[in-house]
């Protein structure tokens, strides 16, 4: 991705328009075969980011590459090769198609044959009897639902899935089967995964690699050690000091937290300058830099700035 935006505009042509920069100049490439976590709140463009990457949204300015080519072009000639799952299974899968048909036509958008044992299979690999093939989706349970869509994203064979919050709304149990079920299929198959979410310990168990997004951008891009044990930005402080104290090793906001209630930060400078207890006047006139600490550790931050 390079310098990728997305600009939503709301409002009609009566009320003020109003311009959501959802997506605010990000550059960010996803490695074959890694499990990248897009880790941040709610509202930092999480979804539109992967919706991109999907080829359902369209960027504003700035391109992406998937797997360093352009994504518009890889999307055109191998669109199924990228796969979306959402957190609600129920919005996306048919409610008026049974598990089998949902499969069988998946598999045939794939250009497979969707026959009862292709379909046996796909069940298999997501922990699903074959009885389920005759199930409509309100006979299922959540975590159910969730495997069936899985299953929906595995028929094509897919090079990237982006699981949008996928375990978010399920309980306690079923999301710790879910995601090893993620894991254990990432592994065998060897896709590429985005993993999103807005659960910090969640995410640092299931990727390589974690990139903090607020407010549109990157904030910091590192490795699930180094959050734990050397986390610089100070929005990703801010997410770990919220944690119980099993997760802090010595960080500190100096006493000071975040108050964070925009939805929109400034256009110029850092997003965080009107809440960030270390701010100084370079913070709201020059963009953060990156700052390269280590091998895969990078910080967007003027407090790291050499110069
Ligand atoms: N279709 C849309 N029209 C207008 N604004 C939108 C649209 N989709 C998203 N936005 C806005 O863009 C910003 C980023 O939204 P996005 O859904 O990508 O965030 P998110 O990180 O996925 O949040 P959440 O954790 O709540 O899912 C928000 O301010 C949101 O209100
Ligand atoms: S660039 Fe400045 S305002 Fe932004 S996080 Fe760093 S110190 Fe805080
Ligand atoms: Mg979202």
């Amino acid at each position: 991705m390079e310098e990728l935006r997305k600009v939503y505009r709301t409002g009609s042509s009566f009320a003020k328009t109003m311009e959501i920069r959802a997506i605010d100049g990000i550059d960010l490439d996803i490695a074959k075969g890694e499990v990248l976590g897009l880790l941040g709140e709610s509202g930092s463009g999480k979804t539109t980011l992967g919706k991109i990457l999907a080829g359902i949204e369209k960027p504003s300015a700035g391109k992406v590459l998937l797997f360093g080519e352009d994504a518009e072009k890889f999307l055109k000639k191998s669109r199924k090769k990228v796969q979306m799952i959402f957190q609600n299974p129920d919005t996306s899968l048919n409610p008026r198609m049974s598990v089998g048909e949902t499969l069988k036509e998946a598999l045939q958008a794939g250009g497979r044959e969707g026959s009862t044992q292709e379909i046996k299979e796909l069940l298999e690999m997501v922990g699903l009897e074959v009885k389920y093939m005759g199930y409509y989706p309100s006979q299922l349970s959540g975590g159910q639902k969730q495997r069936v869509a899985i299953a929906r994203a595995l028929s094509v064979k897919p090079d990237l899935i982006i699981g949008d919050e996928i375990v978010s709304a399920l309980d306690a149990t079923v999301k710790v089967q879910i995601l090893s079920l993620m894991q254990e299929l990432q592994r065998e198959f060897g896709f590429t995964l985005l993993f999103i979410s807005h659960d910090l310990p969640i995410t640092r168990a299931v990727s390589n690699r974690i990139a903090v997004m607020y407010l549109g951008k990157i904030v910091e891009i590192l490795s699930p050690e180094e959050l734990m044990d050397n986390p610089m930005h100070p929005y990703t402080r801010h997410l770990l000091s919220s944690l119980p104290s099993i997760y802090l090793k010595g960080i500190s906001l100096d006493g000071k937290r975040l108050r964070l209630k925009e939805i929109q930060g400034p256009t110029k400078g850092c997003k965080l300058q009107r809440v960030c207890p270390f701010a100084t006047k370079r913070c709201s006139e020059e963009e953060p830099p990156m700052v390269k600490n280590g091998k895969d550790h990078f910080v967007f931050c003027h407090l790291y700035s050499k110069n």
